[in-house]
C-alpha cells in the first residue's frame, strides 16, 4: 500500500492505539487481563440504572426515538441541547455565554484534533506555530493529532515532595515561555494522566498570559467540574473570550455516545461548526437526547456531585491504601491524587524502563500504561519519563486489587533484579 504523508503519519504506530487495543482486548474479548490501562469510564450502578430508565422512556415516545436515530443534526449538533447547555453554564456559573458559543463534536477527542491544527502547524505566511503544554506530563491522546511534525512543546513541572510518599507536579512558570511560535496553550484539568488540578489561581494566570499574547488557553475539562466532577479539591469552572472550555459526556457514563462540547468565543465555535460539516457531516444525536433532561434540570450536576465523585473518590483511597500495603519496600512514589481516575506512580531509580515493565506486567495479565507516551513536545532526556507509569482505578475493586498486587510483586522482582527478563 502507497502512504501519502497523511497516511503514513496517522498509521503510524502510537500510544493511544495501543491502549485503545489493549482496551478492547480486556474489555470486549473475553481475555482474562486485568484492565487498570485505559480510561474507560466505570459502571456506576445508579447511573446505569438512569440511563438505562431514560433510554426506556425514549423506546416508548416514538417520535424521540424516530428522530433520535433517524435525523442528522446541524453541523454544530444538537440545537436544543445546545441552548440547555448555555442556559445551564449562563445560570449555575455565571458564564456570559450565549448558544453561538457552544458546538459539539464526536468525543471531546475529535475536538482537540480541530483545536490543535486550527492554532498552530503551517500557516499561511510560511510561519510555523505549536501548542505549548505549560504542565508536562499530558494526556496521551494529544501526542499524535497534530498535523505536521514538531508541533508541540512542553513545560517541565517544578515536583513538590509531601509526606507519604506523594508528590505533586506545578507549573514552573519561571521558564514557561511564550515566543511568537507559539499558538495556543493547552492544560487538561483534572490532568490525565497524573490527577493532578490545577489551582484556580493557576488558571487565571494561564489565563492572563494567554490575553497578553492573544493566544487561546483550551482546558480539557475531561473528567472536570460541574460534569463529571471527578474532582477531590475545589475547583471553580471558569470561561472567558481567552479560553476555550473541552468537556464531554465520556467520563459522567456515555464514552459510547462520544459526546463533545466546547465552549469558546462565537468565531472559533462557527469554525469548529465548519469544520463538523466537512468531517462528520454532523456530530452524534443520540447522547444530547440522552442527556437532555439532566442538562435541562441541571441534574447532571447534582448526580455528578453526589454520586460520580463519591464513587470515584471512594476507589481512589481504596487504591492508595493498597499500593501503601503491596509496594513495602519498593521506592515509589504517588502523585496527589486530585481528580481524574488515575494514578501516577514514580519509581524512583527503577533500573528498568516504564516500557520493559509494561510489557512484564502484560506477561503477568495486568495492563497498565507506561509514562514515556504522555511527554508530547518535552523532548529533552530526562530519566523521569521512563521511571512513571499510570493506572486507572475505574474498573472493579477486584480487578484493581489484584492487579495492584500484581504489580507490587513484579516490582520487587525489577528493584530486587531477582528475575532476569
Ligand atoms: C484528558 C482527556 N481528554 C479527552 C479525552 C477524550 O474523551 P472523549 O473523546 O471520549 O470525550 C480523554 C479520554 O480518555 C481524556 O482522558
Amino acid at each position: 500500500m502507497k502512504l501519502s504523508k497523511f497516511g503514513k503519519k496517522f498509521t503510524e504506530h502510537s500510544g493511544i492505539n495501543e491502549l485503545m487495543v489493549d482496551l478492547n482486548d480486556a474489555l470486549n474479548t473475553g481475555n482474562e487481563m486485568l484492565m487498570l490501562g485505559g480510561g474507560a469510564p466505570a459502571h456506576i450502578p445508579e447511573i446505569d440504572a438512569m440511563l438505562r430508565a431514560r433510554m426506556t422512556d425514549i423506546l416508548n415516545n416514538e417520535r424521540e426515538y424516530e428522530a433520535m436515530v433517524g435525523d442528522y443534526d446541524g453541523p454544530c449538533g444538537n440545537t436544543e441541547f445546545i441552548k440547555e447547555l448555555a442556559g445551564l453554564f449562563s445560570r449555575e456559573f455565571g458564564f456570559d455565554i450565549q448558544p453561538e458559543n457552544i458546538a459539539l463534536t464526536n468525543g471531546s477527542q475529535s475536538a482537540f484534533f480541530y483545536l490543535f491544527n486550527m492554532f498552530a502547524g503551517e500557516f499561511s505566511n510560511g510561519k510555523k506555530k505549536k501548542v505549548l503544554f505549560p504542565l508536562a506530563p499530558e494526556y496521551i491522546g494529544y501526542s499524535d493529532i497534530g498535523l505536521s511534525e514538531d508541533f508541540f512543546t512542553a513545560n517541565k513541572p517544578e515536583i513538590e515532595f509531601l509526606d507519604n510518599r506523594i508528590f505533586k507536579y506545578h507549573i514552573n512558570f519561571d521558564s514557561l515561555e511564550i515566543t511568537d511560535e507559539i499558538g495556543a496553550m493547552c492544560v487538561s484539568r483534572p490532568t490525565n494522566p497524573t490527577g493532578n488540578v490545577l489551582t484556580n489561581e493557576e488558571i487565571d494566570k494561564l489565563s492572563k498570559i494567554a490575553a497578553e499574547n492573544n493566544i487561546p488557553l483550551i482546558i480539557d475539562n475531561a473528567y472536570g467540574t460541574p460534569f463529571p466532577n471527578i474532582i477531590y479539591v475545589d475547583a471553580a469552572p471558569v470561561w472567558n473570550e481567552q479560553t476555550i472550555i473541552c468537556m464531554s459526556l465520556s467520563k459522567f457514563g456515555l464514552p459510547s455516545s462520544r459526546t463533545g462540547i466546547i465552549i469558546a468565543n462565537s468565531e472559533i465555535i462557527k469554525a469548529v461548526t465548519q469544520m463538523n460539516a466537512i468531517f462528520n457531516l454532523a456530530p452524534g444525536g443520540i447522547g444530547p437526547v440522552i442527556a437532555m433532561e439532566l442538562i435541562r434540570s441541571g441534574k447532571i450536576i447534582k448526580l455528578s456531585r453526589d454520586v460520580v465523585r463519591p464513587f470515584y473518590k471512594r476507589k481512589m483511597e481504596k487504591a492508595v491504601a493498597l499500593i501503601k500495603k503491596e509496594f513495602e519496600g519498593v521506592n515509589y512514589y504517588i502523585h496527589k491524587p486530585e481528580g481524574a481516575m488515575f494514578l501516577w506512580l514514580w519509581f524512583k531509580d527503577i533500573p528498568i524502563t516504564s516500557a520493559e515493565l509494561y510489557e512484564r506486567l502484560k506477561r503477568d495479565g495486568v495492563l497498565i500504561v507506561p509514562g514515556h507516551y504522555f511527554y508530547p513536545g518535552l523532548n529533552e532526556e530526562w530519566k523521569h519519563k521512563d521511571e512513571c507509569i499510570r493506572i486507572s482505578y475505574s474498573q472493579n475493586d477486584k480487578i484493581v486489587e489484584k492487579g495492584i498486587k500484581a504489580i507490587g510483586k513484579e516490582l520487587k522482582k525489577v528493584y530486587n533484579r531477582a528475575v532476569p527478563m
